[in-house]
């Protein structure tokens, strides 16, 4: 079976929409067909500022919240980056073959330290794409499913592959990005010009996947809209009622066209509620379960242990052959 991989960061208390629907879903589809790898990158999560406490708990809160929408640890490998050395172990020799001009035309590093300044930024975040790359090529993937905003990094791994491969011998698969076109890029509910992220314009902003319903109704009543109070696709003119049509038909299965229609002449505001009672659907279940799953920590690190375990199986593997090809003496 072809292989899939993809992490998401436990950087929030809750997942979110744009998370859901450009990346975790698809996680979720693929693994009927593919042989699944999902984890949950920690070391990513400290290359800019955090709190020791705060990534433990989230961890666990990713880990649930990953169950909770459908991923099967018996059907997909499921575990802790942090877990598998390999991670690190492999970023430093793919650091190793990296142009420093290269890394630092990553637009992340540019948004991300744009704050305090590249002078400020911590050097995790400068090599965060070269993690990245050791993630999905230790385990030789050959589709990556993410969001757009994913895209340039997915660039980079391709290009470390080939590089490596071409200096050193056939070693790593080229993956291929699964980016989804309709819910790629998720926007911000108050500014639909950015894409919905953890680190938006407001809470107001986003919608979390374990959002209280009432919150997420208030959130979708006050989402910019525009003043020619039309239900209609228009990506360009209508950004904002665009991004509101396209949750919708994500989570019912309903095509955009359908939709709108159903609302011709009503203005934005049948919409809505029934956009929010749309949405309160996915979150209820959402919460309930992930509520529970947290509360048996033990039953989530045996998951995590047993996914770890079937991860290095393969990614010790492909470490070696790295190490082989660089002519590393092995330890005897
Ligand atoms: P992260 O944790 O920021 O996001 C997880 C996934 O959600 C997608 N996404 C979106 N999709 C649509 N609309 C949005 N507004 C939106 N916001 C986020 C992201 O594209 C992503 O697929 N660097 C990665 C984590 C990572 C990774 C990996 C991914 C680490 N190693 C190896 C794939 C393979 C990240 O920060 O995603």
């Amino acid at each position: 079976r072809p292989r899939v991989l993809s992490g998401i960061q436990p950087t929030a208390d809750s997942f979110h929409l744009g998370n859901y629907l450009g990346a975790l879903r698809h996680w979720v589809a693929l693994q009927e067909d593919y042989d699944a790898f999902y984890f949950i990158p920690d070391l990513h999560a400290i290359t800019v500022s955090f709190d020791p406490a705060t990534v433990h708990d989230r961890t666990y809160r990713a880990a649930a919240q990953l169950l909770a929408v459908g991923l099967d640890p018996r059907r997909s490998t499921l575990f802790v980056q942090s877990h598998v050395p390999e991670h690190a172990e492999l970023a430093w020799v793919l650091n190793c073959i990296t142009g420093f001009g290269e890394a630092r035309r990553m637009t992340q590093f540019k948004d991300k330290s744009a704050k305090g300044g590249v002078e400020a930024a911590s050097v995790g975040l400068f090599t965060y794409p070269v993690l990245m790359a050791a993630d999905v090529l230790l385990y030789q993937a050959d589709g990556v499913p993410v969001g757009e905003d994913q895209r340039q990094h997915l660039e980079l791994t391709r290009d470390l592959a080939q590089r490596f491969n071409s200096r050193y011998g056939d070693t790593f698969t080229v993956p291929e990005p699964f980016i989804v076109k309709d819910t790629a890029k998720i926007l911000d509910l108050q500014d639909p010009t950015i894409k919905m992220s953890k680190s938006a314009s407001s809470p107001k902003g986003i919608l979390e996947i374990l959002e209280e319903p009432r919150s997420a109704a208030k959130k979708i009543r006050s989402a910019v809209t525009d003043s020619d109070g039309e239900v209609r696709f228009d990506a360009a003119d209508k950004p904002g009622v665009s991004n509101l049509l396209s949750i919708y038909s994500a989570l019912t299965g309903r095509g955009v066209e359908e939709i709108a229609a159903q609302y011709a002449g009503q203005g934005y505001g049948a919409f809505k509620v029934d956009l929010s009672e749309v949405v309160s659907d996915f979150v209820t279940p959402l919460r309930a379960r992930t509520q529970e799953l947290l509360e048996d920590k033990g039953e989530l690190d045996l998951v995590l242990r047993d996914g770890a375990a079937r991860a290095r199986e393969v990614a010790s593997k492909t470490l070696r052959d790295v190490y082989d090809r660089v002519g590393f003496v092995r330890a005897s």
